[in-house]
């Protein structure tokens, strides 16, 4: 397995500027970065995976991450199971706060056990630090502005659909 190739996974529902800022950051670190959208069985989904994976392309273009990003999604089973397919020696996650540490921790170990393979976690930029999909989700689904929080892209994705358009 290849310490240069690494994965970014995560729900994505939807795509934030703090998940914009750590894909990019892991593209800055490795020569090739998965972006990997995972369904999480505990999360109630807004957004279908084949829409985020069109919303994660077009935030990554548009914000002109530099590297080899390919974006993908998993439904086969084990997160590791894609890392070590891809030949990924590294999952690369954002973390915001120690609640974020304590959601991470037990993952990371039972990745490891699983594959040996390392998690590697990135500190956000403090403009993002408050940041979550979850915020973004319910200020959407209530009408609000998410524009501050969200790429573009999925800033007007959002703002379309919350008018039925
Ligand atoms: O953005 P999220 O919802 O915090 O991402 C969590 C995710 C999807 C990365 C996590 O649930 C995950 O890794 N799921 C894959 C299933 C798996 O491999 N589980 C066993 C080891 S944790």
């Amino acid at each position: 397995m290849s310490n240069r190739i690494a994965v970014v996974p995560g729900s994505f529902d939807p795509p934030t500027l703090g998940h914009l800022d750590v894909i990019r950051r892991a593209a800055a670190l490795y020569d090739t970065v998965h972006v990997l959208v995972v369904h999480n069985p505990d999360k109630q989904a807004m957004l279908p995976i084949a829409q985020r994976l069109s919303l994660l392309e077009q935030s990554i273009a548009e914000d002109g991450v530099v590297g080899e990003i390919v974006v993908a999604s998993w439904s086969m089973g084990l997160l590791v199971d894609y890392a070590t397919d891809v030949n990924a020696g590294v999952l690369v996650k954002g973390i915001r706060s120690q609640v974020d540490v304590a959601y991470e921790t037990p993952m990371a170990i039972v990745n490891r056990h699983l594959a040996e393979i390392e998690t590697v976690f990135l500190l956000p930029d403090p403009a993002h630090a408050l940041v979550s999909s979850s915020l973004v989700r319910q200020v959407a689904g209530l009408g609000g502005d998410v524009a501050p929080y969200v790429p573009g892209a999925v800033a007007r994705f959002l703002d379309t659909g919350s008018r039925g358009i």
